[in-house]
């Protein structure tokens, strides 16, 4: 070969592989990848259901590429451990090189994946988790959920007003349930009531017999109650059993209790309970109707929940964040998530810029059958309520 045909040659060579180099580049970066890690099997499965299908409804309908990318949806299932939603959201990072990680299912999960969004300077959006504390876990964290003391507080005003004055409060032993125990006691005592007991269960497998039987001794007008969404049925099916509701203690608590998707199968014991929450799948809206439509059709008649909401919700949050920063990551897209207002299904909602919470109207309802199927009827609203746990 001469040496002309030959340095050719190379030259040749060298551009078919910068060829080939640029060309996986670009297709790498024609995709927007988002980790969606969520507890798929175990006792909270229910919640990584009703998000995956949430997510998938909204790419169904605005479309499977954003910003001139193709949208990848990368779905993992943590069981619920800490230590595996952390493995798995490192190796989203690393491997994958997602734009955004998301889920979340509970709060250990979340506060576990905290260190690997500031390292990677990843965003993370919370659309399960509701522990005030999260969003400060990480300057990358953004909730699409709800907090705990935003329910609280708001059904501690409700029920003095509506004769109930003396409540022992009944609560998951972890972040969420402490929340909830604290923000509605302090409310309750700042409005003349009285809590008479506050009883902590096991987050995992609870069993509320002992607890109740505890309840049922101390005679209170009623027992405050939260529980981790999928729990609220067995807590319902005890609360039955023992006879509260024959004994006339009511059974108040945060939304989480009479979760959207179970309630219908908790029976009459369910009728006439109380909540306050960010979500129910009867809110009065056209486009919540729209949303409870298309996602019971895709999903077989499956009623969504707030957990459904939380990742519908993050999604949008996540799409218009990446069209407004066309594609990039990293810290411009978590500061296009800052500030976000829209409507939800739930109804007005937006992001604080500051806090990188989430601001909506908390709902009290009533459990109430309409045409035969039990829902949570709203009747009163609280507009655009901040985390309380924020301001203190
Ligand atoms: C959390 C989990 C839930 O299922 C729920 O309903 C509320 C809070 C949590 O772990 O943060």
């Amino acid at each position: 070969m001469q040496k002309r045909q030959f340095l050719n040659a190379i030259a040749g060579a060298t551009l078919a592989l910068t060829a080939t180099v640029t060309a996986s580049t670009a297709m790498a970066q024609d995709k927007f990848k988002i980790g969606l890690i969520l507890p798929m099997t175990g006792p909270f499965a229910s919640t990584g259901k009703q998000i995956e299908a949430a997510a998938r409804l909204y790419i169904a309908q605005n479309g499977d590429t954003v910003a001139g990318k193709k949208v990848e949806l990368i779905v993992k299932d943590d069981t619920s451990a800490a230590d595996v939603t952390k493995r798995l959201a490192q190796e989203m990072v690393v491997n994958e090189k997602v734009s955004v990680l998301a889920g979340f299912g509970l709060t250990p999960l979340a506060f576990a994946t905290a260190p690997i969004a500031t390292q990677s300077k990843t965003p993370m959006v919370v659309m399960a988790a509701a522990t005030s504390s999260i969003t400060q876990a990480s300057p990358f964290i953004v909730r699409t959920s709800f907090t705990l003391p935003q329910a609280a507080v708001a059904i501690a005003d409700w029920a003095p007003n509506n004769g109930i004055k003396k409540v022992v409060t009944l609560v998951s032993d972890y972040g969420p349930g402490i929340d909830a125990e604290k923000f509605f006691k302090d409310r309750l005592l700042f409005n003349g009531g009285q809590v008479l007991d506050s009883l902590r269960v096991p987050m995992r497998n609870p069993d509320f017999a002992p607890f109740l039987q505890k309840v049922r001794d101390l005679k209170p007008d009623a027992v405050y109650v939260f529980v981790p969404s999928g729990a609220g049925a067995a807590l319902m099916k005890q609360f039955a059993e023992r006879g509260m509701d024959k004994a006339g203690i009511k059974l108040i608590g945060t939304g989480d209790i009479t979760d959207d998707d179970i309630l219908n199968s908790m029976g009459d014991v369910a009728n006439g309970v109380v909540t306050s929450h960010h979500y129910s799948a009867s809110h009065n809206s056209a486009l919540n109707k729209k949303f409870v439509t298309a996602f019971e059709k895709a999903n077989n008649g499956l009623r969504p929940n707030f957990m459904a909401v939380g990742g519908y919700d993050g999604m949008r949050v996540i799409y218009e964040a990446a069209k407004a920063t066309k594609g990039a990551g990293g810290q411009a897209l978590l500061d296009a998530m800052k500030g976000q207002v829209f409507e939800s299904p739930r109804g007005p909602m937006f992001i604080d810029a500051q806090t990188r919470d989430v601001v909506h109207n908390i709902y009290i309802r009533k459990v109430e059958k309409v045409n035969g199927q039990l829902y949570n009827q709203e009747f009163a609203t609280l507009k655009d309520v901040k985390d309380p746990g924020k301001t203190k």
